[in-house]
């Protein structure tokens, strides 16, 4: 079957906190991902099957510099060394768009600084020419989870008004400085963490702030967040006149465990707050009714003011884009599975991968339908993969088959998705080349293309091999095929 799709854009992502390492070079700082531990399987917050739980550290503070401890993101997949090989393997791969971030701490390590740090915009300037002298196009994401720590420390992370200043301050710098190379812009990667675990990437902590409640910190760390993507858009707008800037959401399709109106009521507002009100919030640019409601039932009391909800009223995104991994179910007497974010249930009709991620390529046709009619924005599906503990054999591959199928069954779901009507103009494919995993810190759960000589302790030489699903995108980019 032939997938011809005239100006969409196939690509692969990445970043900076998973992929670049040399994690204090030129006057980098550390972000909370570079201070969280490998921690062995069974040490890990969820025991018991394999490889079920997130890394203990996503649900604790920070471990910080224990002995005998290694920490994955502090060396990545050493790209920070090697982007130039890694970037010709996309572009041999025949890609059209790479999805990469830019780390935060190499431009204004504290945050508070009046001038970037030079060597930090050289980097990215030498990697994103590269990138465009090899024909790629590009899509920089400005915060994926990598607040830096010093901001953390001095203003308390997002809960802080001041950090917002900030953020407009580097996003400001990346637009001048990188306006004419980047094509598209997310100022967040999923947005939604910031309320769902608030303590990822050190957004916020809730030991800093005695008294207050989970709820109201995790809705006014998204609110803050929310109003920093809303001030990048305005000021993207009047800088480079483009309609390039999105939101990036984490998506978590569930469908009703079945026809029992008790869950369906259950469902729905599961996706109400699972997904709706991130979607709501950016292309509407409003709280929409059930929040407020919900926000009355917790208690919660959003701290803001009228400027800043006209801030967010008149400088919605010009385009939606979330992460689909999986889907799950929901109902009142629901098995839960395991999943990224938040708890979801089992589905009977549906496998999952290693770790419990419930493959649904389906859901992603239903997604894109979903969200298509119900905002009308055009679409972006900026993260899909499928983590495995991929092993290389003796002709320095990875017979990696199941990737294959898992990428061509989500392909065909777009494929009915764009028949079906939806407007979507692009993929990006979740770790493109292997770096180490955001939720569990291991190198071994794997989603590229191209494998990485790397262990969970980072031992090996970091070199750089082809996997079969190499040659299989490559032959796709071609040749439409799938
Ligand atoms: C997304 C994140 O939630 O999922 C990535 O944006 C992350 O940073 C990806 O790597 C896959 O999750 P994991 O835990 O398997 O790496």
């Amino acid at each position: 079957m032939k997938f011809i799709k005239k100006d969409f854009l196939w690509g692969g992502a990445t970043a900076a906190y998973q992929f670049e390492g040399e994690f204090d070079k030129d006057g980098k700082s550390m972000n909370m991902g570079e201070m969280i531990p490998y921690i062995k399987l069974e040490d890990r917050a969820s025991p018991g099957s394999k490889r079920k739980g997130f890394a203990r550290a996503f649900v604790e503070p920070a471990i910080e510099n224990k002995e005998g401890l290694h920490y994955p993101k502090r060396f990545g997949s050493n790209h920070y060394n090697r982007y130039k090989e890694d970037i010709d393997l996309l572009a041999e791969a025949k890609l059209d768009i790479y999805r990469m971030s830019i780390s935060w701490g190499r431009i204004y390590p504290n945050g508070d600084e009046s001038t970037p740090n030079a060597k930090g915009l050289e980097f990215y300037r030498n990697l994103l020419t590269y990138c465009k002298q090899k024909g790629l196009k590009i899509m920089v994401t400005m915060h994926h989870f990598d607040t830096p720590y010093p901001i953390g420390v001095k203003y308390g992370g997002w809960m802080n008004k001041q950090v917002i200043e900030m953020f407009i301050k580097y996003a400001k710098t990346l637009m001048t400085e990188f306006g004419d190379l980047v094509d598209y812009w997310l100022p967040f990667n999923e947005i939604n963490i910031s309320a769902l675990v608030p303590m990822m990437g050190g957004v916020a902590f809730l030991e800093d702030h005695p008294g207050m409640s989970y709820d109201q910190l995790r809705f006014q760390t998204l609110h803050n967040q929310m109003v920093a993507q809303a001030k990048v858009v305005q000021l993207g707008h009047e800088m480079l006149k483009k309609k390039i800037f999105g939101s990036m959401i984490a998506n978590m399709t569930a469908y009703p465990i079945d026809c029992n109106p008790i869950n369906i009521i259950e469902w729905q507002k599961h996706q109400e707050l699972n997904r709706y009100f991130y979607y709501d919030m950016a292309a509407i640019g409003e709280y929409p009714t059930y929040m407020l409601k919900l926000f009355e039932k917790l208690n919660v009391k959003i701290d803001t003011n009228p400027e800043e909800m006209n801030i967010l009223k008149n400088n919605t995104v010009d385009f939606l884009s979330f992460s689909y991994y999986m889907s799950g179910t929901v109902g009142k007497t629901v098995e839960n599975a395991s999943g990224n974010l938040s708890a979801t249930g089992k589905n009977p009709f549906l496998k999952a991968t290693e770790w419990g991620w419930q493959i649904d390529p389906q859901g992603l046709r239903y997604t894109l339908n979903d969200l298509w009619d119900r905002y009308h924005l055009p679409l972006f599906i900026s993260e899909n993969g499928m983590g495995y503990d991929d092993k290389l054999n003796d002709k320095k591959t990875v017979e990696d088959d199941y990737r294959i199928d898992y990428l061509k069954q989500h392909f065909l779901a777009i494929k009915e998705a764009i028949e079906d009507g939806v407007n979507i103009f692009g993929y990006t494919m979740w770790g493109v080349i292997d770096l180490v995993s955001g939720g569990t810190n291991e190198m071994s759960k794997r989603y590229g293309l191209v494998y990485v000589d790397y262990d969970d302790f980072h031992n090996g030489t970091g070199n750089r091999f082809k996997k079969k699903s190499f040659d299989w995108f490559k032959h796709f980019m071609e040749s439409g095929e799938l």
